[in-house]
Formats: structure tokens, sequence, C-alpha cells
């Protein structure tokens, strides 16, 4: 049998979680997740030092109550996981280096797990397969934005990736721009649902291409509301305000799909799943449904509770190496800059 606990601290949420395969699957027994969303709010973003700060007093707190709940004893873990990076060097610390001490004190192995990995392989954790199959992966976040030919476990290849902005961060800048609080994404998704996506045609940049750029629709939108006399201080109307978020998200959505099947097409895939912040977003994940459902290409999308960050993706992909019996060494450190492949 094979108990993990995870950690994930890579950005602003202190999150644990533990998995548990004594039913012949890696399933999620419990999750906590400690937001600090309102405190960086008033910052307009995560403020890095803020962060791990506050990191460093929820995760002990966390870990105790998820303990308590579960009632096992830290001795009843099979090995300890938490986030290597990408993400905030000072957030990252304290995750890893907590769970390292847990692995030293109980002599259990310790798994530095990639973000990014944990996101991709999210839409996968609520069946708890054992086995990654090949596929198409779209990882949107908000650092990344990528399509990942999938072969296996650990074997990836990006085929496209942003050139410039990611498209959580083209959400956030977009939605400072209109006023509208941190993170940006839910706020314009809920006031897309009652604009107009043809009131602005904002661009579709790169069509020809297989990467992905969202910096030129950003200051679009920036040139737009100048043009009519809008800045901060002095913003749309409601109405108006609905009608940019509903244009501004319709051309994500355009160039998301595009360049999916694009690559759908191209790899002749049979599968194809969306994971990360992002994909939290239903006019995203229904207009790629609606898309492949016209193809034979299958559509994974990640459940929402698992969409954002959390410790269960990163607890599922330590599960995985774990049963390859592929430890991280103790010497392993973060990296802020880690990549997928
Ligand atoms: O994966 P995540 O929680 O953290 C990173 O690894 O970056 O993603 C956070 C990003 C933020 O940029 C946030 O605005 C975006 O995901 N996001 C959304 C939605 N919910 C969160 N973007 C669009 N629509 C949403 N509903
Ligand atoms: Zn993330």
């Amino acid at each position: 049998m094979s108990l993990l606990l995870a950690i994930e601290t890579s950005c602003d949420e202190s999150a644990v979680a533990v998995i548990d395969d004594s039913s012949g699957r890696p399933l999620v027994v419990d999750t906590v997740i400690s937001s600090q969303i309102d405190i960086h709010r008033q910052y307009g973003g995560v403020v890095p030092e803020v962060a791990s700060r506050n990191h460093s007093i929820n995760l002990p707190e966390i870990v105790k109550m998820l303990m308590k709940r579960i009632e096992y004893e830290m001795d009843d873990f099979s090995g300890f996981a938490a986030t290597g990076g990408p993400g905030l060097a000072s957030s990252l610390l304290i995750g890893h280096a907590m769970a390292k001490g847990f692995a030293v004190a109980t002599g259990k192995p310790f798994y530095s797990i990639n973000h990014m990995e944990g996101h991709l392989l999210s839409p996968f954790l609520p069946s708890g397969r054992s086995d990654v199959p090949p596929h198409l992966a779209l990882v949107v976040s908000g650092g990344h934005t990528m399509l990942v030919d999938v072969r296996g476990l650990g074997q990836y290849r990006i085929v496209a990736r942003t050139i410039d902005d990611a498209v959580g961060e083209a959400f956030d800048k977009v939605a400072r721009m209109l006023g509208l609080p941190y993170p940006g994404g839910p706020e314009i998704e809920r006031r897309a649902m009652d604009g107009d996506v043809r009131a602005f045609n904002f661009p579709r940049s790169l069509p020809s291409k297989d990467d992905f750029s969202f910096s030129g629709l950003k200051t679009a939108v920036l040139y737009t509301l100048q043009k009519a006399g809008f800045m901060q201080g002095h913003l749309p109307e409601a109405e108006m305000l609905n009608d940019y978020c509903a244009s501004f998200q319709q051309a994500v959505i355009d160039s998301l799909v595009k360049k999916s099947l694009r690559q759908v097409e191209n790899g002749s895939y049979d599968l194809m799943t969306i994971s990360g912040g992002v994909s939290c977003n239903q006019a995203i994940v229904t207009a790629l449904q609606l898309r492949l459902a016209q193809t034979a290409c299958e559509f994974l999308p990640c459940e929402r509770q698992y969409t954002t960050d959390n410790a269960a993706m990163i607890g599922y992909t330590a599960w995985l190496y774990h049963q390859q019996g592929k430890a991280s060494s103790l010497r392993e450190n973060i990296n802020p800059n880690l990549a997928l492949a």
C-alpha cells in the first residue's frame, strides 16, 4: 500500500493532499488549500516575499489540519512530494523543505515534482489511471501556454508555445486595464457571459503559425480603451465592460481552438486534454469540446476542482513516479525556471 503526502507552494496557494492506492487505484483521500488571493488582491498581483511568509505560517497549519482529519501518522506514509518548480523561488522553498524534512524524519522517499507536469497529468487524476496514454495536452496557466505531444510518463515534446504572454497572464493584464480585480480570469469569464463577442474585433495573432501570441491582443484592448478615452479611474460602464470581456475572451478562444485543431489533425491524435488554471474557463472548454466533437479525437478536460493550483496533481504525479521506483535525491533543489521538456 502506498500513501503519499504532497505539498504545493509554487505561487500563492499553500496546498496539501494525500493520495492512497489501497483500492488498487491512486485516489485523493483529502486535500486542503489555503488561498492568499485576498492578501495579494490589494497589490493587484502576487508579491513573492509576502507569499513565502504566508506559506511559512499557513503550511504547518494545513498539514496539521489534514493529519487530524484523516487520522494517519507520519510513519504511515510511503513517500513525500513537493513542487520543485517552476514558480516563485521563495515560495517553492517552503514546501520543498517541508517535504524533505518529512522524508528525512521518516526515512521514506522524497519526490520533487514539476508543477507543469502536475497540471499536464491532472485530467487523469479523477480516474486514477496508472499509465499515461499518448495524447495531445493543452496546458494553459498564469505562466504557461503550450501544446504538448505526450508519449508516456516523462515523455513530453512541446509542439507549440506562447512567444510572449501566457493566456492567464493576458486575462490578468486585460482585467487590470478594465479595472477588474485579481485574478482576472474568473472575473472576465463572468462578465463575458453578458457581453457581445462581436462588439470589438480584436486580433487573432500568428494565424498561420503553430505558436501562440497574446501580447498583440492585450495591446489591442489597451489601444481600443485609450482611443475611446478610457483610462484608470474612468472606465466603461458595465455593459460595455462586458463587451470588452466577451470580445477579448473570444479572440483567446479562437486562437486556442485553431492551433489545437491543427495539431490534432497533423498528429492524428485520438485524445486531447486541457488543464491549468485557465481551463477553469467553461467558454474555452465548451468551444474545444464542440470543435473536437466533429473529429475522431476524444476530449478530456481537467475536472474543475483540479484546474487551478492544487497539491492533488502533485501527489498523483509523484505516485506515478513512485510506481516506477523513481524517487528524487534529497540534494535536488528547487528550480524557479524548471522546464517541462
Ligand atoms: O494554474 P494556475 O492556478 O497557476 C499557475 O500555475 O499559473 O493558473 C492561474 C491563472 C491566472 O492567470 C488566472 O487568471 C487564470 O489562471 N484563471 C482563469 C480562470 N480562472 C483562473 N482564466 C480564465 N478564465 C477563468 N475562469
Ligand atoms: Zn499552476
